[in-house]
Parts: structure tokens; sequence; C-alpha cells
């Protein structure tokens, strides 16, 4: 059973770490530490999907001796940190479980320096943050080992479990706060290059489907039995206020909808629409014109109320797809279905008061809007794909998924600046520049075969009645993008 979401009106504004963070079911994870070590110069630790929360989690050993903490994957941020067990989020009482994914007693460990003190703090798009030192220690993951790593120290911090960002070492906190680039540290995958566990900075993530519980990431190098036939290389983009790379920024240039009734391509005036990859958030968010086109086709509709595009969770078996196409014609395109983008809006089943979908379950979207960018294509769109990052050459690797794959090739960057193995470039990128997008609306052949009866019209749903003293909220979706480095443009 998929568990539960958000009922956190607009998902940004939320903290994270409201109430509801700590009334997680903890029952329910399966957060053991599930080590991969490859003999051949690649890492590979398997992160465990935490559906409640849709994050995605790595076992790490903190410390000497290692203390282990459970830490969310996050390719929109670049700084390790890890709660402090004295910071008051980590106190346990009736209201509130602790950092039951672990917290880090400096003092317990032999190795623990600090190297900055008081100059940590970071805050998310989502509204939620951690301040503290900067220091340095041991830090283990997927069986390396990388000595005097400078993390965050979360002595101040409202969410109860820390970060593992993987972004590029210019978007680290350290820069935003003291806006000089020349404080960056080295961040992991920086360090584990520098320390030869891999040659060049570069990874692949691949989370596998909604109802698997585990994906990888995997330092170092591809697994070319993880995806479907070919790796393409698009550009990252430049943040356009530093003009440097500084967030996995790509260019989203058409989006399709087809069914067994129709295709139809779906416009907004943003494209091409410059997105930002990130696994750290919980579900994407595109400019309004064009989700609400998507909402359409599928017969969602927007509840003003919880700031949410809803639709029956039948239609996780509809057997219509989204098809999102990058770096402009030619370019690599991954096909989204229908059960990758229902998902359950509350841990007690709530029905549809009235309208057209009365007494079915609600389930939200998982395409949901934002007015301006930084636009995001988090999990919901990232399950599907193979997604290759290229810190070094600034290129992303795009392939369809293979869902549950088993089978295991992996081919390590042979050098420093390597390009991606496997892979040929999208080859009309140049024709990708900011142009003002037309919107017209489509015909919505697609609409009648997703929702499999003449589509109604999902914009004259009346609101759910919720009765909310019985909706017990076991976790806000998140977006951890790290505030600070400016809006994103194409340039
Ligand atoms: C930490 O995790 C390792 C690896 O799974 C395990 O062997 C060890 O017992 C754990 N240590 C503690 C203190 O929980
Ligand atoms: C540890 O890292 C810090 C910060 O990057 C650096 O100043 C220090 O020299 C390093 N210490 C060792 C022993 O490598
Ligand atoms: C992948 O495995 C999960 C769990 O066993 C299963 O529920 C799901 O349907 C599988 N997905 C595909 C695409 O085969
Ligand atoms: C993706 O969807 C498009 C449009 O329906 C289809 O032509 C294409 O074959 C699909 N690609 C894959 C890899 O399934
Ligand atoms: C999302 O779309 C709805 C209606 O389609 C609109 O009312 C709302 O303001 C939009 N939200 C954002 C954050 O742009």
């Amino acid at each position: 059973m998929k568990s539960v979401v958000t009922l956190v009106a607009s998902a940004l504004l939320a903290s994270v770490a409201q109430a509801q963070v700590v009334q997680w079911d903890i029952a329910k994870r399966h957060v053991g530490p599930r080590f991969a070590k490859r003999q051949d110069g690649t890492f590979t630790e398997v992160i465990t999907n935490e559906k409640t929360r849709g994050g995605y989690f790595a076992s790490c050993q903190v410390g000497t001796p290692g203390q282990n903490l459970t830490l969310q994957l996050d390719t929109g941020s670049s700084d390790i940190w890890v709660p402090s067990s004295s910071a008051s989020v980590c106190d346990q009482d009736s209201q509130n479980s602790g950092c039951t994914f672990g917290s880090f007693d400096e003092s317990a460990s032999s190795t623990f320096s600090v190297v900055g003190e008081n100059e940590f703090t970071i805050s998310y798009v989502d509204g939620s943050h951690s301040k503290g030192d900067y220091v340095a220690d041991t830090f283990e993951i997927g069986g390396a080992t990388l000595n005097n790593m400078t993390m965050g120290l979360g002595l101040s911090t409202d969410i109860p479990y820390g970060l593992v960002g993987v972004g590029y070492a210019l978007n680290e906190a350290i820069i935003a706060n003291t806006q000089s680039a020349s404080s960056a540290y080295d961040n992991l995958p920086v360090l584990m290059q520098k320390q030869g566990l891999i040659a060049t900075n570069a990874y692949s993530l691949w989370l596998n489907d909604l109802d698997a519980n585990t994906g990888s990431i995997l330092f170092g190098g591809i697994d070319t039995e993880k995806y479907q036939g070919e790796l393409t290389r698009i550009n990252i983009y430049k943040d356009s206020q530093t003009n440097a790379f500084s967030s996995f920024i790509v260019a989203l240039t058409s989006l399709q909808a087809s069914s067994s009734s129709g295709t139809d391509t779906l416009t907004s005036s943003e494209l091409p629409v410059p997105v930002v990859l990130d696994s750290g958030t919980t579900f994407s968010y595109l400019p309004t014109d064009i989700a609400e086109q998507m909402w359409q086709e599928v017969g969602a509709a927007y509840y003003t109320q919880l700031g949410l595009a809803l639709l029956p969770c039948s239609m996780e078996n509809s057997d219509g797809h989204f098809s999102f196409g990058f770096g402009g014609s030619g370019g690599p395109v991954i096909n989204v279905t229908m059960d990758e983008l229902v998902l359950p809006l509350t841990d007690e089943p709530q029905q549809f008061p009235s309208g057209p979908y009365e007494g079915q379950d609600i389930c939200q979207f998982g395409v949901q809007n934002f007015s301006s960018s930084p636009y995001l294509l988090g999990d919901t769109f990232l399950r599907s794909a193979y997604v290759v990052y290229d810190l070094v050459n600034n290129e992303i690797g795009l392939a369809p998924t293979d869902f549950n794959a088993t089978g295991s090739n992996v081919v390590a960057f042979p050098s420093e600046g390597a390009q991606i193995p496997s892979a040929s470039a999208a080859p009309n990128q140049a024709e990708v520049t900011q142009t003002s997008g037309s919107l017209s609306q489509p015909t919505y052949g697609a609409s009648g075969g997703f929702q499999n009866h003449d589509a109604e019209s999902a914009a004259s749903l009346l609101p759910p009645a919720f009765d909310w003293s019985r909706i017990a909220v076991m976790g806000a979706s998140m977006c951890f993008v790290m505030v600070g480095s400016g809006f994103f443009l194409l340039i």
C-alpha cells in the first residue's frame, strides 16, 4: 500500500519540520544499511525510498568509531550535514519522536574537528533550515571511506535527519553565505575524486519505480543494465545570475500526452522550460499553463484549499503516459506512466464527496505547478529515468529507466574529465535558446484514453469536504533545493 503524503497546502511554503515530520510511521521504514562495494573503482550505495516522505535515504557512518546515520540524498544541494545529538529537534518526548534516523554525537568521535564555528547555515525552498558549525570528520558511504570530510553540524534545525548534498561545490551554503566562490570546499563527489575513489566527478542515479523500495546512486560510473536504449547527453545550463554551473538545470523542450485515444502536444509560454533535476523533491513542479494542460488530460482538478491538483486514485491504472523531451528535437525522451504520477493524499483514504468522482479515493497528481522558476523535476519524474550527472563536462546523460532491473554491468568513467561512457550527444541542442514559447490549448484528444470515459469537466468538481480531525498528516512533501543561488533562466 502506498502511504501517505501531504496535506500541506502549498508544499513549498510548508516547513518540513512541522509536526508532520515527527509523525512518521517509523515501523514502516526500511532503512537498514545495505552496502554494495564494487571491485572496479566505483561505489554503489543502495538508497531506500521512504514513501511516506517520498525521499531517498542512504546509510552512512560518521566519525571514529563510526556512528550510523541515515541521510537523505539530495542533488538539489551540495553540503552534507548531520543533526547534532544535542540539537533540540533530536529530543524525544511524547509528541516528538526525535532523530530516529540517527544523530551525531561529536564528543564521541576521536577524529572530529571544527573548521568553521557558526559558519554553517542552509535554507531550503520548502522553508526548512539547518544551522551550526562546519566540521570535518571521517565519513563512510557505500563502502568508501573519506577522511577529513567537511560537513555541516546541525545544532539548530527543524529537520530531524541530515542530508547528503551531491551537487556542484559552487552551490555549497558557505558560498551563498559569504558571497565568495573562493570559500568553496571539497564536497563529497569532489573529495571522492581527489582521494582517488573515483576517476571523475560524476555519478548515476537510478530510483526505480514507486512500488519498489530501493534505487541506487553509483559514483564514478554508469550501469548499462539499468536503462533501456541508449544514453543521450544534454547540456547543463549556467545559473543566469552567477553565470556559473551551480545546479542541474536542463532544457525541457517538449511535452506530449499519449493514450489509446490520441496524442496531444502540450505547450507553455515558457518553453523551453528550465528545469532542475532534483532528487530531494518529492513531486515535480512546472509552469501553471502546461501543468493545467496535464491536469485536463487526466481529469485532475486543482483545489485552492490544498493548493494541489487531485484526482481519483484509480487513475494509477490508466494506460496513458506523458513524454518529456529534452535538448531539442532528437534529444532524449522520457515516458512517465500514470502509475508513477498518482500518489496518495492521506494515510486514511478519503473519498470525493460529490461530483463525477463521488465516492472514489482521492489522490494527488505527481506534477503540480509553480508560478515562477526554479521549476523542478523531482522524484515523480526521476523514477522513470536513468540520470547520469557529469559535473566536469557539465552534462546530463538521460535514458528511460529499466524498472526493477536485476542485472548489472558497471562501466567506470576511465579518467578525470572523460565523457559519459556509451552516450551520444543530443543532435540539435544549439537550437535551444531562450524563446518565448507560444501557448495554445491542445485538442485533448488523449484525455478520453487517460480517463477511460468521455472527459468530464474536472474544473466543475466540488472540493472534498475533508474531516480534518480524522486525517493524520504523516509527512510533508519535501523540496530540498537550496535557497540563495538566484533564479534560473536559460541563457
Ligand atoms: C551500524 O551499522 C553497521 C552496518 O550495518 C552495523 O554492523 C552496526 O552494528 C551498526 N552500529 C550501531 C551502533 O548501530
Ligand atoms: C582537513 O580539511 C580542512 C578543510 O578542508 C583543511 O583545512 C585541513 O588542512 C584538512 N586536514 C587534513 C589533516 O587533511
Ligand atoms: C517493480 O517491483 C515492485 C515490487 O515488487 C512491483 O510492485 C512493481 O510492479 C514492479 N514494477 C514493474 C514496472 O515491473
Ligand atoms: C514513449 O512514448 C512515445 C509516444 O507514445 C512512443 O512513441 C515511444 O515509443 C515511447 N518510448 C518508449 C521508450 O517507450
Ligand atoms: C497553480 O494553479 C492554480 C490554478 O490552476 C492557481 O490558482 C495557483 O495560483 C497556481 N499556483 C502557483 C503556485 O502558481
